[in-house]
């Protein structure tokens, strides 16, 4: 109850977008990526619903776990950076609502979709889902055209993020409404892969770094990042997205120089523009000396998960330009390591790292003085040994050491559980959701 009393009270609309993410990702996508690793690691397909469960796990996780986080953290940071409310208020429950529905949706039918009347769910929660985005959208993107100049410049990605939102669920919901009309309980496998990339590269990591561009100078008391370069980053992580996209959906249809060419050199430079970016935040740099003590421990996860981001858009460029070498585009194991390393590494392990300093249900925690040093070293061992072994299995699989590596992916699995259990206790286990208007705190 007292989560939805939450939606009553605008400083706290946030909260339900919070533990629904959460409730996604530890009852639903860690456990089905631990289950279908293990599946594989033995040979078996689970009755035939190996593929099915492998893209509800990777939807799941990128809408779910990432995707009500985000959109719940945007419509309440969004809204305070450009000082322009939401209005109607309801939209933020509404939101929450057609994405939540959508998840559930997609939760309870596509492992069975390959039959009525379950494809009819599958359908629908395409539609609840691509609805969700465009109202996602139309808040953020109206927040940022009427909001105050922006000299950070996180308004150009946080308008990409959520555009970008908007392209992968209107993408998707046109290859599961395809999807529901045939015998398969899965999507096109190639053309999903346009749809995963899109959502975590173009929506979930260009929001992450909306929110670094503004926040870090704060921190540290520097200067802002070097604007030349922050466009620079925005202007070449959007074209290789945008390449990426459409070259996997061209090779779709057919498989042409012309597409692997714009695959290999798209996978590139997005990975070229997150190194960039990694330059213009100077994030392992300095001290946060604007934080008070207690909270510079937050910043461990940061870097930690920016450290994950080198590694992830290093492999990146090393694997897009040696798959353009090799006359042939990226190889699906690649692919799949780089995501899960920035999945895990980076985007998992910022989100306890950030909440911990601008979510006031942490915030105020930290402010009491509770100590929370355990919690907060083993919440970050775990999600560094999650990353490395998911990612590392990705490896060692592309080494056509198949069993070897689904083991290693399950071990990832195990500890990714772990983790996501204890971040979870940790917020539900604080009585007192006191609230700190952010204003109030941020500089
Ligand atoms: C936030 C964390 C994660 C995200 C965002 C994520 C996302 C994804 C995505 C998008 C896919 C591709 C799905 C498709 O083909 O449509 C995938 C595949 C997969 N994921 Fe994850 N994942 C995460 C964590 C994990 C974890 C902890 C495991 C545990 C073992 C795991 C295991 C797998 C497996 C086994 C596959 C299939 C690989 C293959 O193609 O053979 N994932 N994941």
């Amino acid at each position: 109850m007292r989560l939805l009393s939450g939606f009553r009270e605008e400083e706290r609309q946030y909260i339900p977008f919070v533990f629904g993410a959460i409730f996604f990702a530890l009852i639903l996508g860690f456990p089905l990526g631990f289950t279908a690793a293990h599946a594989a690691a033995q040979g078996g397909t689970l009755a035939g619903r190996l593929p099915a469960v492998t893209q509800l796990h990777g939807h799941l996780q990128l809408v779910g776990w990432f995707g009500l986080f985000v959109t719940g953290m945007g419509l309440r940071l969004v809204p305070r950076f450009t000082g322009v409310k939401v209005r109607p208020a309801s939209l933020v429950p509404l939101t929450f609502a057609l994405m939540a529905g959508g998840l559930v949706l997609r939760a309870v039918s596509q492992p069975w979709a390959d039959e009525p009347p379950l494809n009819v769910l599958f359908a629908a929660s395409g539609a609840l889902e691509a609805a969700a985005a465009l109202t996602f959208a139309w808040v953020i993107l109206h927040c940022v055209r009427r909001g105050r100049p922006d000299e950070f410049h996180y308004s150009e990605f946080f308008a990409a993020a959520s555009v970008w939102l908007v392209v992968a669920l209107l993408i998707n919901l046109a290859l599961v409404l395809d999807a529901a009309a045939g015998p398969e309980a899965t999507v096109s496998v190639t053309r999903s892969n346009a749809v995963t990339f899109v959502l975590l590269y173009g929506f979930v990591s260009l929001f992450v770094f909306a929110v670094s561009l503004r926040t870090f100078p704060i921190f540290f008391g520097r200067r802002r990042a070097d604007p030349r370069l922050v466009m620079a980053v925005w202007a070449l992580a959007n074209v290789g997205i945008g390449g990426f996209a459409a070259a996997v959906i061209w090779r779709s249809y057919e498989v042409t120089t012309g597409e692997r060419v714009l695959e290999a050199v798209s996978f590139a430079a997005v990975g070229a523009a997150f190194l960039l970016l990694l330059a213009a935040l100077r994030i392992f740099e300095g001290t946060p000396h604007r934080l008070r003590e207690s909270a510079r421990r937050s910043m461990a996860f940061v870097r930690c998960a920016y450290a994950w981001l080198l590694v992830a858009a290093g492999m990146q460029v090393f694997f897009g330009l040696r798959a353009l070498w090799d006359e042939r585009p990226p190889a699906h194991y690649e692919v799949d390591a780089v995501r899960h390393f920035l999945a895990l590494g980076f985007v998992t392990s910022i989100i306890p790292g950030m909440a911990l300093l601008v979510m006031p249900r942490l915030a105020m925690r930290r402010m009491q003085g509770q100590s929370s040093r355990l919690v907060a070293l083993s919440l970050l061992v775990l999600l560094q040994g999650a990353a490395a072994a998911r990612g590392a299995g990705s490896l060692i699989a592309n080494e056509t050491r198949l069993e070897e590596g689904f083991w290693t992916m399950t071990a990832g699995g195990v500890l990714g559980i772990l983790a996501m259990a204890l971040f979870a206790g940790y917020l539900l286990r604080n009585p007192q959701p006191a609230e700190i208007p952010l204003s109030a705190r941020a500089p």
